[in-house]
């Protein structure tokens, strides 16, 4: 499997970032919601518990992902695609690498501001970014729950456009970004 991005082709690296993040998105999601439903007590702040250590997780994984980035260029959008499509796509590629900073960084401010630790499964504790503040927590709250409604938001354009290109286009765009596939088939 390649490391480097070819013209046609995310490299194995890109691929790799692409899926894990993308997964633990699904599971954020997953875990932000089954909380929220929760009253105060054990089962919410285990789930909360779990929601911090796979954010803090996400983190991580996306200033490796933006460095990779940064020094590896992705393939080539296809050629047919409009003017609007192009800035549709960039824009929401980018929205996704900010999104991948804010949503970790809020959270963590969230949890500082109401002196709540943030541990790493149990393994580690991070340090509190500001100190207990009550306004800032409810602040730094509702931008983490609406930035949440942007990720929903441009993840689901991103799989219809996805899914658009596999099956209207009949183009590579979906096949090139899947592991154990070969891109030279499709247009
Ligand atoms: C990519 C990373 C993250 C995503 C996608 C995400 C997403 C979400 C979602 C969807 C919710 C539920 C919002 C709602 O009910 O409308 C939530 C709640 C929450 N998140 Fe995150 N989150 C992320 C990272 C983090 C991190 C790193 C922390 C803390 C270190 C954190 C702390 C919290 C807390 C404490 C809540 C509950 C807030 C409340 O009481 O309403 N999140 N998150
Ligand atoms: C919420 C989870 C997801 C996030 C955060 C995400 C993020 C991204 C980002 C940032 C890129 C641009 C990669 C780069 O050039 O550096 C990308 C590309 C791509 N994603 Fe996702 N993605 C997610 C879920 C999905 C899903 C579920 C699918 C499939 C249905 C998908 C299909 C693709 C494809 C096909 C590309 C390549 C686009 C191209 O060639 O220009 N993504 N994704």
């Amino acid at each position: 499997m390649p490391i480097q991005s070819s013209p046609h082709r995310y490299s194995a690296v890109a691929q790799g970032f692409h899926w894990i993040i993308a997964g633990l998105i699904l599971t954020q999601f997953t875990l932000g919601w089954l909380a929220d439903d929760l009253p105060l007590g054990m089962r919410k702040l285990a789930l909360l518990a779990r929601h911090k250590s796979f954010g803090m997780t996400v983190l991580m994984l996306a200033v490796l992902r933006l460095l990779w980035r940064l020094f590896n260029r992705p393939p080539e959008l296809p050629s047919g695609m409009s003017k609007t499509e192009t800035i549709l796509a960039r824009g929401t590629h980018a929205a996704f690498y900010v999104l991948l900073f804010a949503m970790p960084l809020t959270g963590w401010t969230m949890s500082s501001a109401k002196n709540y630790s943030v541990s790493w499964f149990g393994l580690f504790t991070w340090p509190n970014l500001i100190a207990p503040n009550e306004h800032a927590f409810d602040l730094l709250r509702s931008t983490h729950h609406l930035l949440s409604d942007a990720l929903l938001a441009i993840a689901i354009l991103h799989i219809l456009a996805a899914l658009k290109h596999h099956f209207w286009n009949k183009d590579d765009v979906l096949i090139r970004m899947l592991p154990f596939t070969k891109s030279e088939k499709r247009k």
